[in-house]
């Protein structure tokens, strides 16, 4: 293993970075849960160089001139996973898992469409966050992801939340935004949505008491961190990149 890794740097062939394999972080729950709010929290305890919060709602599909004349009339199903190119975000995070720079694209909930011409490059990350209601969803994401959290609440405090942001934030009216709840996110989000939280291996109640659960969590990631870099720091001794005293 030694002489393999050394060589291929020598090579040029394979850049070994001054971090670890990613340690990624999903976070998964119903629209209006919380999960943004749980993933910032997130972020700025841990505190870590390289943090890089991704959210599968860049990842919307882009749509048919017909299907954006019906998600101007609350008329599109954006609830369904079909409705996010899983494939693309998987792509993206493995690149990242294996140091790679990868591409994110931009999306805009005023258009219903990618922002043409846009994208987010990202070169390396030591810690990935990636959040939305399908976090939890796709094997393959899941098989990437070191913790993966369901933020959960009442769907009708999700509605709540929902309502005031899709109003301010995302351009729409009240009537539009419950004929979309009522017809594709509710459903969606008991058929589909509730089901990811099985794959959770910790659900953070999304009330006024979540703050316990996500100061342990916070404290779960810390420790996790630690002992990730120390055994990287122990592998670069053990590879000569470091003077060991023995
Ligand atoms: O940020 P949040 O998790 O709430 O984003 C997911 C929600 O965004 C989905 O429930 C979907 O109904 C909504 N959406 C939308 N318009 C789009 C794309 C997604 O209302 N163009």
């Amino acid at each position: 293993r030694r002489s393999s890794s050394v060589s291929s740097l020598k090579d040029g062939l394979r850049y070994i970075p001054p971090w670890t394999t990613p340690y990624v972080i999903g976070i998964g729950g119903p629209s209006g849960s919380g999960k943004t709010s749980v993933a910032n929290k997130i972020v700025s305890s841990i505190n870590v160089p390289w943090t890089v919060l991704i959210s599968l709602d860049n990842f919307y599909k882009p749509l048919t001139a017909e299907e954006r004349r019906r998600a101007f009339e609350n008329d599109y199903d954006f609830d369904h996973p079909n409705a996010i190119d899983l494939d693309l975000a998987y792509e993206c995070i493995l690149n990242l898992k294996e140091g790679k720079k990868t591409s994110i694209p931009v999306y805009s909930f005023v258009e219903h469409n990618r922002v043409p011409n846009k994208s987010i490059n990202i070169y390396g990350a030591s810690v990935i966050v990636l959040e939305g209601i399908y976090a939890l969803h796709d094997r393959r994401l899941l098989d990437l992801m070191d913790l993966k959290i369901y933020v959960d609440a009442d769907l009708d405090v999700c509605l709540a939340r929902r309502l005031s942001r899709d109003i301010v934030y995302r351009g729409r009216d009240l009537h539009g935004c419950i004929q979309q709840w009522e017809k594709f996110v509710k459903p969606n989000a008991d058929k589909y949505v509730r089901a990811s939280m099985q794959n959770a291996n910790a659900i953070v109640p999304s009330l006024s008491d979540s703050t316990v659960a996500v100061e342990l969590l916070i404290n779960h990631i810390k420790l996790k961190l630690q002992t990730k870099s120390e055994e990287h720091l122990k592998e670069l001794i053990r590879l000569g990149f470091y003077g060991s005293k023995s």
